[in-house]
């Protein structure tokens, strides 16, 4: 976008998605999966991967895919990304279960015992 346009908005760019001084959640999950290459898509990737995780706290890999489109790899593909999506989801979704673990609990149906019939839980 034209920079005259973002007068007077908040701006964020890749470095502010570190948190005392160490990479994000998503650069992480980006670096462990394989996506940078050259890096020059990297930023770009990372920003969109976190405002799509902002919104949606578990997107579908249609989701993803849909909030990735405009951003050009040349490198690696885009298969890492979505497994790093993936990853980011299932950490983010292990701390809050550990985080909580009475809630985790709240979702439990004790009482169910797996059906004979459609091999697995009534
Ligand atoms: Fe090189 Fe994406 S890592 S363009």
């Amino acid at each position: 976008m034209p920079a005259a346009t973002a007068a007077g908005s908040e701006v964020r760019t890749v470095e502010g998605l570190a948190v005392d001084g160490e990479p994000s959640d998503v650069q992480r999950a980006m670096a462990r999966c394989g996506t940078v290459q050259c890096g020059f898509c990297i930023p770009g990737m990372c920003m969109t991967v976190h405002d799509l995780l902002e919104g949606n706290h578990a997107p579908t890999e249609l989701e993803t895919r849909q909030a990735l489109a405009g951003n050009l790899c040349r490198c690696s593909g885009y298969r890492g990304v979505l497994d790093a999506v993936r990853d980011v989801v299932a950490e983010r979704e292990a701390g809050a279960a550990a985080a909580a673990p009475e809630a985790a609990d709240e979702i439990r149906v004790p009482h169910q015992i797996p059906h004979p019939h459609d091999g697995g839980m009534a």
